[in-house]
């Protein structure tokens, strides 16, 4: 069927970006160390790693990333090394850029800016009885930047990081104190900034978050992880509670790394194993959305080798009464999976029907629509699709002008499939937010070369350039679809 791409008048139109891939100034402002800082540039062929001393003085280097992470011991702390590049500490410089890139923004049609708060620029070590002045003075100065241009704010709580000091004092979620300084800290940005700020994000990739400095914990599976989980839950229930309680009409969300997850063949097997794998990510948005754990936990926990999740008494009335209001999720790609594959949330392999990006990443478009359908007729609530775009390298010309057709293609294609969802299939998804629309260092390789961005940003790898912004030709095109809402499709 065809069908009108224009979206509803109040559809938010904006991009995303992570206060550790984006706003460097990481020894400014009293901002405290972040488990992200010890994380090392990388690339496809030599993954991003931790540096970590042992008790002699040994340097090691456990990789930092998903599945491949490997346990790390008990007695490594983490040291920075002369000579290496930590990307979170310079970003892209937003600390010092935020009002010319906020103006970038605005001047592109945006009426959403999804950011994380850097939790230690509000609490530097976790533990402070009082927040640090300087860091609520940068963000409410960003808030007032976004409120000029008539742009609402959706902010991230927590993007994947925690405070360093909690890790290494408490072995960050595992344990309940953690829980308490994220409660802590959530209630002082409800106090300083809920007068302008409706839409909250409690924890991102909270299905894909695990190994050394993401969860904390330190190992990346095993009932540790699941009941490290189990805390992040009840924080986010406990956080929804209290910001419903404290800004009327606040609406809140988790988000989910959801790149679809088909069946490699319609074999019973490979089905049956489909349905239980995805349920890995199901489990997340089960207990966060609907209140309550499902009833095929224990199916998942038993496959993890322990037999339940400890919980208090108490627990189940906070998960219920600290639902969502609103389900968001990243989209960047489908994988396939078949009997006998691992059960992992966010793995699979790539599906061989697609094309993929230079980084390997399968480019789906109508899985979008797939995924948004699948949510929605799970859960029953609004969606918000808070990250989706393409990785690729951009080859700038003299003028760091960029020409991006590939980039355009792709967002063409995912945002067409996301209005056939929303006007032929009746999904209702609040907005879209790009991922990185100025160009951000990636979280999965800690290099500038895997480019997302509608703006051009002059930095290497290395943290070497001018850090100026140049608009690419995406820039342009995104602009007239955001005017035309969406008909220019
Ligand atoms: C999501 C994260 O996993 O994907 C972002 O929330 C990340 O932080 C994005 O940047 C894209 O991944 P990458 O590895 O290309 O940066």
């Amino acid at each position: 069927i065809k069908t009108s791409k224009k979206l509803p008048e109040d559809f938010l139109w904006g991009g995303a970006t992570a206060d550790f891939q984006f706003e460097g100034g990481f020894d400014e402002g009293g901002r405290g160390i972040l488990s992200h800082d010890y994380e090392t540039d990388g690339s496809q062929e030599h993954p991003r790693h931790h540096t970590l001393q042992m008790p002699d003085g040994t340097i090691i280097t456990p990789q930092s990333n998903f599945k491949d992470a490997e346990d790390v011991p008990e007695e490594a702390v983490p040291v920075f090394v002369k000579g290496q590049y930590y990307p979170s500490h310079k970003a892209v410089d937003f600390y010092h850029h935020y009002k010319e890139d906020i103006k970038l923004m605005a001047e592109m049609g945006f009426n959403v800016y999804r950011f994380s708060i850097c939790w230690t620029r509000i609490y530097p070590t976790g533990e402070e009885d009082q927040p640090n002045k300087a860091g609520l003075d940068f963000y409410n100065n960003v808030i007032n930047e976004l409120k000029k241009y008539n742009m609402e704010p959706l902010i991230t709580i927590c993007h994947d990081e925690l405070p360093m000091n909690l890790v290494l004092k408490y072995g960050g979620w595992s344990s309940k104190k953690v829980v308490d300084a994220y409660v802590k800290y959530a209630k002082t940005l409800f106090e300083n900034f809920g007068d302008r700020c409706k839409y909250w994000l409690t924890f991102n990739e909270i299905n894909a978050i695990r190994g050394f400095g993401q969860l904390g914990v330190r190992k990346a599976d095993g009932k540790e992880r699941y009941q490290a989980d189990h805390n992040m839950f009840l924080a986010s229930a406990k956080v929804v509670k209290i910001g419903h309680k404290m800004m009327p009409g606040s609406k809140f969300t988790a988000m989910y790394a959801m790149s679809e997850l088909y069946p490699a063949t319609c074999k019973p097997e490979d089905m049956f194993h489909h349905l239980q794998e995805h349920r890995e990510n199901w489990y997340f948005i089960d207990i966060m959305a609907r209140g309550y754990y499902p009833s095929y936990a224990p199916v998942i926990w038993q496959h993890h080798g322990f037999d339940k999740v400890d919980m208090e008494p108490e627990d189940a009335e906070i998960l219920r009464e600290g639902q969502l209001d609103f389900v968001s999720f990243s989209y960047y790609r489908s994988n396939i999976t078949k009997d006998g594959d691992p059960w992992f949330n966010i793995g699979g392999e790539a599906n061989p029907y697609l094309k993929k990006t230079q980084w390997g990443w399968s480019v789906d478009p109508l899985g979008l629509r797939y995924c948004m359908n699948e949510i929605y007729d799970r859960i029953q609530k609004p969606i918000f699709i808070v990250e989706n775009g393409l990785g690729a390298v951009d080859q700038a010309d003299e003028n760091d002008y960029v020409e991006d057709d590939y980039r355009i293609e792709f967002l063409q294609e995912h945002l067409s499939a996301m209005a056939d969802a929303i006007n032929i299939d009746h999904v209702p998804c609040l907005g879209y937010t790009m991922w990185g629309p100025i160009d951000l260092v990636s979280l999965g390789t800690g290099e500038m070369k895997k480019r997302y961005g509608f703006v051009y940003v002059d930095m290497d790898d290395k943290g070497h350039g001018t850090l100026k912004r140049t608009p690419k030709k995406s820039y342009n095109w995104m602009k007239h679809i955001i005017k035309t809402n969406g008909a220019a499709l």
